[in-house]
């Protein structure tokens, strides 16, 4: 197993970016484990089914294509919402957990982004980070990244979403959001993203030191 960094938070907080740009810093392959539960939901969508079908969600996890995470449409905000439905399901949860786990094992290192990474997926993980922002930051940065991608959506919309999508992720009985009891809470509400990589950057270095 290499180095693992575990990058959770909720929707919109930066540790998106922060994990791509710790890869890159690093030279690691990165996992946005998100896409894997919004292509769930696009395909299920696309299928013509039921985001309350917990068998037909299962069925299409199990038979996930990872080429389909590349796909635009997993990037949009009813494929947000959809996946927030579906991630709610634990034999989903399960079809998806391998593949993630398999991902974790590569060396020299990795990094992966999510809800449950520190806690579930990879609790052995080297370094990890709670990145999270005021639900306001976090609506007005969706929001400039869903209109710059092109669609129609208010900022109050947004706000709505991040507030639902919030409670869901944390309410839900199987891997919620919760901050592991090891992760260092990185609070990006005042910072730019320039900034909160440094601060993300300076966390992962203190464990690396650690590790070696
Ligand atoms: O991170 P992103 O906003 O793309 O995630 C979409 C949804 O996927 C989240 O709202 C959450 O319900 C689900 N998710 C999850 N566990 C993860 C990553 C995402 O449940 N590790």
């Amino acid at each position: 197993m290499g180095f693992v960094i575990a990058v959770d938070g909720p929707a919109a907080s930066g540790k998106g970016t922060i994990a791509t740009r710790l890869a890159a810093l690093y030279g690691y392959p990165v996992l946005d484990s998100g896409l894997l539960y919004r292509a769930v939901g696009v395909r299920l969508l696309a299928e013509g089914g039921d985001l309350s079908d917990m068998d037909h969600a299962t069925r299409v996890a199990k038979t996930l294509d990872p080429a389909t995470l590349e796909n635009p449409e997993v990037r949009t905000r009813a494929a947000g919402e959809a996946a927030s439905r579906v991630a709610a399901y634990t034999p989903v949860r399960e079809a998806l957990r391998a593949f993630q786990r398999t991902f974790a094992t590569q060396e020299p290192g990795v990094v992966i982004d999510g809800r449950d990474i520190g806690t579930v997926i990879a609790p052995q993980a080297d370094a990890k980070l709670f990145v999270t922002a005021s639900p306001e930051v976090r609506a007005t940065r969706r929001w400039k990244q869903l209109t710059g991608q092109g669609e129609q959506v208010t900022y109050e919309d947004i706000l709505a979403d991040i507030r639902i999508r919030d409670e869901r992720d944390s309410a839900r009985s199987d891997s919620p959001m919760v901050i592991a009891d090891d992760a260092v809470l990185l609070d990006t509400t005042e910072m730019d993203i320039d900034r909160a990589f440094d601060a993300a950057r300076r966390i992962v270095e203190t464990a690396r030191g650690q590790k070696a």
